[in-house]
């Protein structure tokens, strides 16, 4: 089998295959059987300064083409978590997903969290249904400069920048100020703010009435970000969107991303969607003479 170990900055993973934030929560030792199981890397739900109960249900809504979710960034605040990453002492590879309002809100978590067994951050700045630190950070290069400038003096891991599908000119401007501040790769995307109305009721389904909508319905669009994102930036690229089998996750990799993650999928199939993608990756490569993952990076182009 050709080997399908990846490079993201100094992260080294043995396979290309990420689990999503907010699929498996902060539960450690369900995120570690993910990892078990054959995720190249996991990542946790995104985590703030304080702990924060999110939204009342309904928070989640099956559509035709996916699902629409508010979960409201239901999380335990950092110090909490810190203590749980403490006290379980298996080590794997974990990615802590972090969200705030500004600068210092993330200095204080990446900081704290650094001294733990965490591998790398992902800075969600592209929630698209809450106020003040959801999407519209990912929308002002200026703050998300800032925010990954101030990450980075108090952490040498690895620093993931997770972005909302912005249009195309603004999408590189973020991307590119991400990349000037030092960020370590862009993951492209988050959810797309979305509605559900039921017409009986003649309401909005979800208690937040906005949510976000992820799996298949996103892939083109996510497939989008990361082919314009590949003609513009040199740090790697984590494509996120839609991805459910090894051919969407073959359209990624041709067209920029060099790892890529795993959402909505977990909904209806189980955790051996890891090993089964890699290994039709890993056939896709035998039958057309590649010798590594690599070769098939960004070849879309
Ligand atoms: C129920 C649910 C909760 C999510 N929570 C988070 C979160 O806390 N932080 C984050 O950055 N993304 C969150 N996401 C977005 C996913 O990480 C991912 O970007 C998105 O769902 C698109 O990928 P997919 O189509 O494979 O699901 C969430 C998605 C779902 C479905």
């Amino acid at each position: 089998m050709v080997s399908l170990k990846v490079k993201l900055a100094n992260l080294k993973l043995r396979n290309p295959t990420i689990l999503a934030s907010g699929i498996f929560g902060f539960t450690l030792p369900l995120l570690k059987r993910a990892y078990d199981e054959g995720a190249g890397a996991v990542i946790s739900k995104s985590l703030g300064l304080t702990a924060r109960e999110g939204y009342k249900n309904p928070t989640i809504v099956k559509v035709d083409c996916g699902y629409v979710n508010a979960i409201g960034l239901s999380n335990p605040g950092y110090e909490e978590f810190y203590r749980e990453l403490v006290e379980f002492k298996e080590e794997f590879d974990l990615i802590v997903s972090i969200f705030a309002e500004d600068e210092e809100g993330f200095k204080t978590i990446v900081g704290k969290l650094d001294k733990s067994m965490v591998r790398a951050f992902e800075l969600n700045l592209s929630c698209p249904h809450v106020e003040k630190v959801g999407s519209e950070i990912g929308e002002d290069k200026e703050l998300v400069y800032k925010i990954v400038k101030a990450c980075k003096r108090v952490s040498k891991k690895p620093l993931f920048v997770k972005l909302p599908p912005l249009p195309s000119s603004l999408l590189i401007e973020v991307a590119l100020a991400a990349q000037e501040a030092e960020a370590d790769g862009i993951t492209a995307i988050n959810t797309i703010k979305a509605l559900v109305i039921d017409s009986e009721l003649g309401k909005p389904i979800l208690s937040n009435k906005f949510g976000g909508l992820s799996g298949p319905a996103l892939k083109p669009i996510a497939l989008r970000c990361v082919y314009e994102l590949y003609e513009a930036i040199n740090i790697p690229i984590i494509g996120c969107g839609g991805i459910s089998n090894g051919k969407d996750a073959l359209e990624f990799l041709l067209a920029g991303a060099k790892a890529f993650q795993i959402g909505t999928a977990l909904a209806f199939k189980d955790l051996s969607i890891f090993k089964d993608i890699c290994f039709e990756i890993s056939n896709y490569l035998e039958r057309k003479g590649f010798k590594e993952l690599e070769d098939i990076v960004g070849r879309a182009h």
